[in-house]
């Protein structure tokens, strides 16, 4: 499945989204703090960041968390183009397993913004989560 192009000024605004969410960040346990940016297909623009629990399990991710506001305020017919994850640590950080799987459900051409290993890196979801899991 193809991706859609993002506009060099689109990942500027979406990585600056995704670090002031950051900042909110409830991360007492890890001290990880996340912030992550979606852009949906009605061009419309959520942020997240992860929200720990003292029964660990309980952790949402920032992205789980801009995706779950997304569903929240804009309906279920969610289409995800583009999602852009920050740490304050500044160290490479892509998005977990889990969060993969719930971006391809919404987002299965989406784009993600985060920082490899070399620096500021783009992949499709599908080089992330090859083979996600469908129903439908
Ligand atoms: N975390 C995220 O919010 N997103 C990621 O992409 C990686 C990990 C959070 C979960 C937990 O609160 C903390 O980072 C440490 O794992």
């Amino acid at each position: 499945m193809p991706t859609s192009k993002i506009s060099a000024a689109m990942q500027k605004r979406l990585a600056l989204a995704a670090r002031q969410a950051m900042k909110h960040a409830y991360a007492p346990f890890s001290n990880f703090k996340v912030g992550a940016a979606i852009l949906t297909a009605r061009g419309h623009i959520f942020v997240g960041c992860n929200v720990e629990n003292s029964s660990y399990g309980m952790t949402n991710c920032a992205e789980r968390t801009a995706i779950f506001s997304a569903v929240a305020k804009d309906g279920p017919d969610l289409e995800i183009l583009a999602v852009a994850v920050a740490n304050a640590a500044g160290v490479p950080c892509s998005p977990c397993g889990a969060c993969r799987q719930v971006i391809f459900e919404f987002g299965p051409r989406a784009i993600i913004l985060y920082q490899g290993v070399k620096g500021d890196k783009q992949s499709p979801i599908t080089d992330l989560l090859p083979e996600g899991f469908r129903l439908k």
